[in-house]
């Protein structure tokens, strides 16, 4: 059995966290999966998730009996209305649909299925415009249901910042409601996220060619500091009346990678379509998982309806992304003033979000991970949570190092 099965290439991101697990090298960084560490390099556990867990412990009218199908209804609301707004027009009306998902994955895997079964693809052929480039798995999600994904442009190496016009310009030439999925904050993997301005002439493109935009929000909070901030472009999508939908992940805002807490929520034009549409994707969702885990969505749903626990969050995801845009700082710092490393820089301070797309080629990556135990991906992404106090100047002085051989 099974002599036809050919053997799979290990997955680029998560090879790169158990190779470096096996490294002995005292200096080893690992800036590859893009997740939170602390200034000793230690995962973070929200000191208000830790709050939350304690009072859930408490909590004797718990019980591990299944959720509903779509997921705890005080969970999914909360959640709809931290990325629309609380003020939603949208989810006053009704108009919004909110299911419960395994993070942002299951989410965007969901918000696939769904449209492969019902999305009406006018003259285009069933295809996704996803942004090059994208986080991996956005193309294995997408071919998984069915879905071929083509590329639409992005990322300017010239400029190492957005390739607008190109964007713009698939925008335009694609047929008329064609799917683009669209970062909606600290774009993964370059850090490079459009301008208020520049998001709103993509609106207006698309609203002109009704495309539908598939929004992926995983890092709301990350890329300011401010959950209101980074929701900017989605609510301004919805209030301008684009198709939509959203996947929202907790696993970076939260740090609550490990438990699988994200929503999907698609927004209609009417109650009515709203309610046909959910009824749908908890069809879908029962022969998929059945039901959604409990444990991440009820501490969220704790965090998120809860006064003092929100604002106690808010300080811990500011304290999050200032210790990244420190890094940042001090990475660009290090760079030009004290090793005048050859070419420009400014991008490491000017990108968004987690990530930074450094712009090294992918041998000058794998010298980073051979000669100087530093673990990254080949595209020359490095996630800025790995850098910290200890370890920046190892790491400055190794980039500086393969960038001048
Ligand atoms: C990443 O891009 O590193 C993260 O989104 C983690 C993942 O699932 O790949």
């Amino acid at each position: 059995e099974w002599q036809s099965v050919p053997l799979a290439p290990p997955d680029s991101i998560f090879q790169l966290t158990a190779a470096y697990k096996e490294d002995t090298f005292e200096k080893k960084i690992n800036l590859g999966v893009g997740a939170y560490r602390d200034d000793n390099s230690k995962p973070w556990v929200l000191p208000v998730v830790k709050e939350a867990t304690r009072i859930l412990l408490n909590d004797e009218t718990l019980d591990h009996e299944y959720l509903p199908i779509t997921g705890l209804p005080e969970f999914t609301a909360a959640a709809a209305k931290l990325i629309l707004g609380a003020d939603s027009p949208a989810i006053a009306d009704g108009r919004v649909s909110s299911v419960q998902t395994i993070s942002g994955t299951g989410a965007n895997h969901l918000g696939a299925l769904f449209l492969s079964r019902f999305y009406q693809w006018g003259p285009s052929e069933k295809q996704v415009f996803l942004s090059n480039p994208t986080w991996a798995n956005h193309q294995a999600i997408f071919k998984n249901v069915g879905i071929p994904p083509v590329d639409y442009p992005y990322y300017d190496p010239k400029t190492v910042g957005l390739d607008f016009n190109g964007f713009v310009e698939s925008l335009k030439s694609a047929p008329e409601r064609s799917v683009f999925l669209l970062h909606a904050c600290a774009h993964n993997p370059t850090g490079v996220d459009p301008t208020p301005e520049q998001w709103a002439i993509i609106a207006d493109v698309m609203l002109e060619k009704q495309h539908f935009a598939f929004l992926d929000c995983a890092y709301q909070g990350f890329a300011s500091g401010d959950l209101d901030n980074d929701a900017r472009a989605v609510r301004y999508f919805v209030q301008k009346g684009v198709s939509l939908l959203i996947c929202q992940s907790f696993a970076k805002n939260a740090g609550l990678y490990g438990e699988r807490v994200g929503a999907l929520h698609i927004v209609s034009t009417s109650k009515e379509a709203a309610a046909r549409v959910k009824s749908q994707l908890s069809v879908l969702q029962r022969s998929e998982i059945s039901n959604p885990p409990s444990h991440g969505a009820r501490i969220v749903s704790l965090i998120l309806n809860s006064p003092d626990l929100f604002e106690m969050w808010k300080r811990d995801i500011a304290t999050m992304a200032h210790r990244i845009i420190d890094m940042r700082k001090e990475l660009f710092r290090l760079l030009t003033e004290e090793l005048h490393t050859p070419g420009n820089w400014d991008h490491i301070v000017k990108q968004i979000g987690m990530f930074s797309f450094t712009g090294i080629t992918p041998k000058q990556s794998k010298a980073l991970i051979d000669e100087h135990h530093i673990y990254l991906t080949g595209n020359g992404r490095i996630s800025m949570a790995g850098l910290n106090t200890h370890n920046i100047q190892y790491f400055a002085a190794s980039l500086d190092s393969v960038v001048r051989s």
